[in-house]
């Protein structure tokens, strides 16, 4: 069992939580992610390290309370435990020296990119950060995104913080007035870093985008994170969870995202209707 030592809400259904986990924080790197389990009923979630801290031997976790089983991780208060933690697991983002990097962190995306906003402010590169959410009540990390990052951008779909419109067209917007990038990084809803690909495709920039596709084992054997890349098949868990952006095949990705829409809202429903009480 690992114990919760923190669990608040940073925006509406956004949860952090921190977790006794002094072998996984030990280990761990940017862009690598853990599996976790609720309890024995539990399916297996998936989620990118948003933070760690060595001395106290805790990783931090943010996630948006959408199904069955992130409302269940939710309502786990401080001194509560979960039973299964998997990680880290997963391929740490290549971290060096690239000159002028572009962070692009949309929604709950925006905690997974924070770890690797710092390490590559450490190795030296000028980071431009570009957030965005839905709207400015959602806007989360933003504080952490400017102690690691030479400029911040911010973006909200209804124009209520920042720039009116998508991360995507802050992007497109700063290319055309000539920033120069030597590589771009998206982390978020695979429809925007989809759409930082294509931004970023005419102008040449490595582009790598921070999968997050529905997994199982996380250890390369169940094939349920299977993504196109290049025209091969690549396990996100033990391949990724970083590729080039370029060659992912999102619509493919999209798709298998959505594949289980159907029963993940009848098991809300009937997790809603028990605890409610009913019939
Ligand atoms: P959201 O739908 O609220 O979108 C966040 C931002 O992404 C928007 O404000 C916008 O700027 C951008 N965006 C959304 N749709 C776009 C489009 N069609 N074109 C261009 N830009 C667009 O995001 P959310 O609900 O907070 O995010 C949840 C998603 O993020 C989940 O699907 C989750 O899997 C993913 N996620 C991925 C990782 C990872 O490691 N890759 C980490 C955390 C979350
Ligand atoms: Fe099973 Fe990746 S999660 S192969």
């Amino acid at each position: 069992m690992y114990r919760i030592v923190e669990s608040r809400e940073i925006a509406p259904a956004v949860k952090l939580i921190r977790i006794l986990a002094p072998e996984i924080a030990r280990k761990a790197q940017p862009g690598q992610f853990v599996i976790l389990r609720v309890d024995a009923m539990g399916e297996r979630i998936p989620l990118t390290l948003a933070d760690w801290n060595i001395t106290e031997g805790t990783i931090t976790l943010v996630f948006l309370e959408v199904g069955v089983s992130t409302r269940k991780l939710g309502e786990l208060k401080e001194g509560d435990a979960i039973l299964d933690l998997l990680g880290p697991l997963g391929n740490p983002t290549d971290v060096r020296n690239y000159g002028t990097v572009c962070i692009v962190g949309g929604g709950v995306g925006i905690a997974a990119a924070y770890p690797i906003a710092r390490a590559l402010k450490r190795a030296r590169n000028k980071v431009i950060s570009i957030i965005g959410a839905r709207t400015a009540k959602l806007l989360i990390f933003e504080e952490e995104m400017r102690r690691c990052s030479d400029e911040v951008h911010i973006s909200t779909d209804d124009g209520t913080k920042g720039y009116k419109g998508f991360v995507s067209d802050v992007l497109r917007k700063l290319l055309q007035e000539g920033y120069g990038f030597d590589m771009v990084y998206a982390v978020g809803p695979a429809v925007m870093m989809r759409a930082v690909a294509e931004v970023t495709r005419p102008y040449n920039i490595k582009t790598i985008a921070s999968l997050n596709p529905i997994m199982v084992d996380g250890m390369g054997m169940c094939g349920a994170c299977r993504v196109t890349v290049g025209g091969k098949t690549m396990f996100a868990c033990v391949n990724g969870p970083e590729f080039d952006a370029h060659k992912v095949d999102f619509t493919e990705l999209i798709r298998r995202q959505m594949a289980f829409i159907q029963e993940e809202r009848m098991a809300l429903e009937l997790w809603e209707a028990n605890k409610r009480g009913d019939e």
